[in-house]
């Protein structure tokens, strides 16, 4: 029936390519319609983290940090276990990054703290003596910007289902909520740093962006 086929051999690469095409899309179309699955027991970003993420893409700590940990034994004796595509559900954008100056920090949050992100962001080089990682010292007198953090959340909250206010999940609220629990998580980071004044700013109710930054880097684990 389709010897006239096998003997045009133009018709019967398009033939071949139809089949092809078809098998590859049949594979491909229901993963576009399949949302991102999140790691057991992944949590979306509270309002605090949102804004100290914001301050990561502000300063373009991109440029030379990444945030994927590849399943090598060189990477994972290094940072730990390799990142898995799960964990990043509740990234829009992700920050995987494509360049290490300095070393990945997806896991940071498992061997670096409070003090030290203070110590090392105020001064690399009180920390790490080579380090050619610049000062971000305006993070200590500039405000974090919560308001915009957490219209963040409310959007992906509408947009994408992220799954605020569930059971055991992150709290978001109204607006005045928002502000509050980030304040309260704010003054958690604030008591274990030395920096008087960004002590002060958080008593009297600011977030300077050194604080949502560190609350940013202690939940990359
Ligand atoms: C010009 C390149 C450069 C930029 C921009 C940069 N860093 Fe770094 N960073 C480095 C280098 C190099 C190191 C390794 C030396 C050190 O620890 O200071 C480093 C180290 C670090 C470490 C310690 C990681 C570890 O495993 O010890 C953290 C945390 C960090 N950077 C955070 C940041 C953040 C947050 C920003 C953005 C505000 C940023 N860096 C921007 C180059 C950079």
């Amino acid at each position: 029936m389709f010897h006239w086929l096998e003997k045009n051999p133009f018709f019967f690469a398009v033939g071949v390519f139809l089949v092809i095409a078809f098998a590859g899309l049949i594979e491909i179309l229901p993963n576009f319609a399949e949302a991102s699955r999140p790691v057991v027991g992944l949590k979306p970003y509270t309002v605090l983290e949102l804004a100290g993420k914001e301050v990561y893409k502000k300063d373009n700590c991109i440029a030379c940090h990444s945030q994927l940990i590849r399943p090598f034994k060189s990477e994972t004796d290094r940072y730990g276990q390799y990142s898995l595509s799960g964990e990043y559900a509740y990234d829009r954008p992700f920050l995987w990054g494509s360049k290490r100056t300095g070393p990945d920090l997806h896991r940071v949050g498992n061997y670096r703290s409070t003090d030290w992100h203070e110590n090392h962001m105020w001064d690399p080089k009180s920390v790490v003596p080579q380090s050619i990682m610049p000062a971000y010292k305006h993070m200590f007198t500039n405000l974090a910007d919560i308001d915009t953090a957490y219209a963040e959340a409310l959007t992906v909250k509408k947009v994408f289902n992220t799954p605020y206010d569930a059971p055991n999940g992150t709290k978001l609220g109204t607006l005045d909520e928002g502000r509050a629990g980030a304040l309260e998580e704010a003054k958690a980071i604030a008591a274990d740093m030395k920096n008087q004044e960004v002590k002060d700013a958080v008593a009297a109710g600011k977030i300077p962006e050194i604080v949502a930054l560190i609350a940013y880097l202690n939940r990359l684990k």
